[in-house]
């Protein structure tokens, strides 16, 4: 059994996170440690185990083997590093930093702690994103031009999200879903990065609103928008030059082009075959925590890579970095 303590028993880490960790033989819950007197007394009534309201004491006492780390996106890197260098796997959720320093001084303490670290990108296990990729790997439509990921909602928030001294903010809240999860489709570094962000609705200081487009090397151009929008917006497009893709989350929509082989150049335009069919996917587009973490507890057992690369969570923090500076600049980032 791998020695977990729980480090943010909030919203997300006492559901997303406690719930596998519960559930999996591989984990056993040795600590818990939040701030929260009420998430503290909720932790004890399910797991029995000693509670912290401060990590340094919990480190130095129970010495955890693997710390998940679910507070809020600013204490994230620091967090991380501390618990790294008191010998301690970790797995820290989106965003892993803030900025691109903050993931640069975590890399530095994995290296010079020699324990993992697991940068937490659950969208990568979405079951839309696998269903479109096996789509686009049978050729159905072509090669791939441009992708388009989009959520919409009209709900509004108050919480620290909505405040950039926590680390809030949509960019840093759904870039880690909407940017990273296109990039998967297509392996190619990206040239420039442009980024609006838009506070439209919510309180706070940081934008609730945000479209962000990676221009990559291969002419591959991906779209990403979280947007405050009401109706059925389209969660994914998908175009290629013999087709197209319409996602709305579970339902995925291709329309396949047949070129014709001989053009009659006196046409206006040519004639297309179109083919057209309907994939429905089952199960979560965020990830499935339950599928990700027997994988996280091989990981750590050294039977398979984890499914991040630091290489790639980095890349990911440049990439918000650039669409920030983007925003506030009004022109396009270099990467
Ligand atoms: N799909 C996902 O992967 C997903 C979904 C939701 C949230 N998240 C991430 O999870 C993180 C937490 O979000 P949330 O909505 O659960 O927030 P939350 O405010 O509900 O939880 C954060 C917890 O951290 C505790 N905390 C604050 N300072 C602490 C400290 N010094 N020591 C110990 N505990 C401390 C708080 O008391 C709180 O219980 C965010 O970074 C968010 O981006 C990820």
């Amino acid at each position: 059994m791998i020695r977990t303590a729980i480090l943010g028993y909030g919203r997300n880490g006492s559901t997303m996170h406690a719930n596998p960790i519960e559930k999996y033989d591989d984990f056993e819950v040795v600590a818990v440690c939040d701030i929260d007197p009420e998430a503290q007394e909720k932790a004890k009534k399910r797991f029995g185990c000693p509670i912290y309201d401060d990590y340094h004491q919990m480190l130095e006492v129970e010495k955890p083997e693997f710390v998940v780390i679910v507070t809020r996106s600013s204490q994230h890197a620091q967090m991380a590093i501390d618990c790294l260098m008191a010998g301690a796997h970790v797995l820290v959720t989106k965003p892993w930093a803030t900025n691109v320093l903050d993931a640069q001084r975590m890399i530095a303490a994995q290296q010079i702690s020699g324990r993992k670290l697991f940068p937490w990108l659950p969208a990568r296990f979405g079951v839309d994103l696998r269903a479109i990729k096996e789509i686009i790997d049978r050729g159905d439509i072509g090669r791939v031009f441009e992708i388009r990921r989009s959520a919409c909602t009209f709900g509004l928030r108050f919480d620290w999200q909505t405040e950039s001294k926590y680390g809030g903010g949509y960019l840093l809240n759904w870039g880690p879903h909407l940017i990273d999860q296109p990039l998967q489709l297509t392996d190619s570094p990206v040239k420039y990065v442009y980024g609006n962000l838009r506070q439209t609705i919510n309180p706070g200081d940081v934008e609730d609103n945000l479209r962000v487009i990676c221009h990559l090397e291969n002419g591959v151009t991906v779209v990403s928008e979280y947007l405050i929008a009401a109706g059925d917006y389209p969660s994914w497009v998908i175009q290629g030059d013999r087709g197209t893709i319409y996602a709305h989350d579970h339902e995925i929509k291709v329309h396949s082009i047949k070129l014709p082989e001989h053009v009659d150049k006196s046409e206006y335009r040519s004639k297309v075959e179109h083919k057209e069919y309907t994939v429905t996917c089952e199960g979560n587009i965020y990830g499935d925590e339950f599928e990700i973490y027997p994988h996280i507890a091989r990981a750590l057992r050294g039977e398979e890579p984890y499914f991040v690369t630091l290489e790639s969570a980095l890349r990911l923090s440049r990439i918000l970095e650039a669409a920030k500076r983007s925003s506030e600049l009004h022109q396009e980032v270099c990467l």
